[in-house]
């Protein structure tokens, strides 16, 4: 009889350490370190080598590594990129912050900017509704199909579907009061809808998905949805972060500063 390959099950490697010393870089500059909320991160640790870059009392800098496929490269400071300390080894896809992404680019075909930015304590009034408008709560035991259909609507690219959405109701950032639609009073249907998430032992929340129906924007429900998400996640955590592409038509990143976001940090995904 013909043997059997024994399958070879690698043990978990243990990333703790790790984690604790990502989680307190991160805290100290998220929008420098990190191109997305830091649970995404985390999440994945299992298949990111860490190296850490640290001056002479302390790391400032983080270069993350999927042997293969991708590099993140995030640091607090501002001193110039030595290309040669940046080992590409053929990766095909890099995420890197604006500050370094010079001397890379050119070893790259497709090139794309993120904006990232962060809302630390609101200065302004929160509340602001738009007359015929209001504010509900998505029902995520029942109305996920309609979230889906809302999220088709408003994209030209390919969005999640029913499935996929279900599953972000079970992760351990899911956050039920910030699931929200906005609805119109008189047709009593949908027109807006906003999904944010709540990372508690880091003391953050993200905006995931901000979309307004195309025959209702420019109309202030976009502000209207935003601020209501941040009034409400700046009840359970210090800070909110938003990321999305510079150049959307759109312009996201006017609305999230007229809603109190701030900050100057460009990430690129720089693939081959
Ligand atoms: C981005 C989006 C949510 C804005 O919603 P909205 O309801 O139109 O936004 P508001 O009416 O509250 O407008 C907010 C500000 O953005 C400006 N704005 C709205 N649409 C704009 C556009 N197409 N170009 C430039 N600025 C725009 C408004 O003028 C307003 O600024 P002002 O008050 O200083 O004049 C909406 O365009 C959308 O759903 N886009 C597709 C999905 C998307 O790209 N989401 C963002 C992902 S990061």
């Amino acid at each position: 009889m013909p043997r059997r390959k024994a399958a070879v099950i690698a043990a978990p490697r243990d990333t703790s350490s790790d984690e604790v010393a990502l989680r307190a870089l991160y805290r100290k500059d998220p929008s420098r370190i990190l191109p997305n909320p830091l649970w995404k991160t985390i999440a994945r640790l299992q298949s990111l080598e860490c190296r850490f870059i640290a001056d002479s009392t302390q790391a400032t800098g983080v270069e993350l590594r999927e042997p293969g496929k991708l590099l993140i490269y995030g640091t607090r400071t501002q001193d110039p990129l030595k290309t040669a300390s940046v080992k590409l080894d053929g990766v095909p896809t890099v995420w890197i912050h604006n500050d370094f992404v010079a001397p890379l680019a050119p070893w790259f075909d497709l090139k794309e900017a993120f904006f990232r930015l962060i809302h630390t304590g609101s200065e302004l009034p929160l509340h602001v509704m738009v007359p015929g408008y209001a504010i509900r709560e998505v029902d995520t035991t029942t109305e996920l199909p309609l979230v889906a259909t809302i999220l088709h609507a408003c994209y030209d690219t390919p969005t999640p579907g029913t499935d996929e959405i279900a599953t972000w109701t079970k992760r351990p950032v899911f956050e039920p009061h910030a699931w929200l639609w906005v609805i119109d009073r008189k047709a009593k249907r949908p027109v807006a809808l906003g999904i944010a998430e709540t990372d508690r032992p880091t003391g953050e929340a993200s905006l995931e998905w901000i979309q307004v129906l195309p025959a209702f924007r420019s109309l202030g429900l976009g502000t209207m949805l935003v601020r209501e998400l941040v009034y409400r996640l700046e009840q359970k955590v210090p800070f909110t972060t938003v990321a999305g592409q510079v150049k959307n038509p759109c312009e996201p990143d006017h609305l999230f500063r007229r809603c109190g976001f701030a900050g100057r940090d460009v990430w690129w995904v720089l693939r081959r």
